[in-house]
């Protein structure tokens, strides 16, 4: 799974023109690659673009998804949007817990597995956001810190047979936006934790969970981030807001095969 989190980017106008210019880019490449079920591709612009953006992807494989969801589905929450909204708008995922929401809007972790649970109950994929600060990475605190984020979302969403409805995107806070990403074996080693910690949850579904990496990825670096054994995509912020360098980490997905 590739996903653009297009954070505060866009209106309805020039977000339909960018997810055009998305999907002229990846079609022909997805298609040789017998469509969607290859790499689910999704794009999460602003709420006020989503009735645009979609409307742009109708009848091509891409997937729509939102930023943010509140955990109630109506009612009295001046400015919040629910998970049946999202759904009427088109979305099958929503972006939870991204570390900008958590430290500049103080979302905590209990909000985040809320939110994940509301979006899950109405049948949307929940991108679940977690990871480190500096400082946390530097006192050795990487995974306690991490599993600390997701205990509560492990716990909130109940595997019922099949693999729970979730993602998890790890991107370590001191990688986003600085041009500066994780080596991809240190990637590797926190998307193995989580892994154990969803398998220990969900069992064998936890194993099929999709954890993906976020924090400066590029087509340069993509590929080494998606030949990680426990890492299955990306989510991608600044190089999702330019079609050719979106698609590219996109077609990273060819120089991994066979290395996983
Ligand atoms: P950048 O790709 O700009 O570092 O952003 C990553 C991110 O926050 C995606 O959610």
């Amino acid at each position: 799974m590739i996903a653009a989190n297009w954070k505060l980017h866009h209106t309805a106008e020039t977000g339909a023109a960018l997810a055009r210019g998305v999907v002229d880019e990846v079609l022909p490449w997805l298609g040789e690659r017998g469509g969607a079920e290859a790499v689910r591709v999704v794009l999460c612009p602003p709420f006020t673009a989503l009735h645009a953006v979609a409307a742009a992807l109708a009848g091509s494989p891409l997937d729509l998804g939102a930023q943010d969801v509140f955990w109630e589905d109506w009612g009295a929450y001046t400015g919040e949007v629910s998970a049946p909204m999202l759904v009427a708008a088109g979305c099958r995922y929503v972006i939870v817990g991204h570390s900008e929401r958590r430290h500049l809007l103080g979302e905590t972790d209990e909000a985040v597995a809320r939110k994940a649970r509301a979006a899950a109950g109405h049948g949307l994929v929940p991108i679940v956001c977690v990871g480190e600060t500096l400082a946390q990475r530097e006192a050795g605190r990487t995974e306690q810190v991490v599993l600390g984020q997701l205990a509560p979302v492990a716990e909130s969403l109940v595997a019922g047979g099949g693999p729970p409805l979730v993602a998890i995107a790890y991107e370590p806070v001191w990688a986003i936006g600085t041009g500066r990403p994780a080596r991809g074996a240190d990637a590797q080693a926190v998307a193995a934790a989580i892994r154990d910690r969803l398998v220990a949850a969900w069992g064998d579904a936890g194993a099929s969970v999709p954890v993906l990496y976020g924090g400066s990825v590029k087509p340069e670096n993509a590929a080494e981030f998606l030949r990680q054994p426990d890492i299955d995509g990306a989510l991608v912020g600044g190089a999702s807001l330019d079609p050719a360098a979106f698609a590219g980490v996109v077609r990273a997905v060819d120089d991994t095969e066979g290395e996983a």
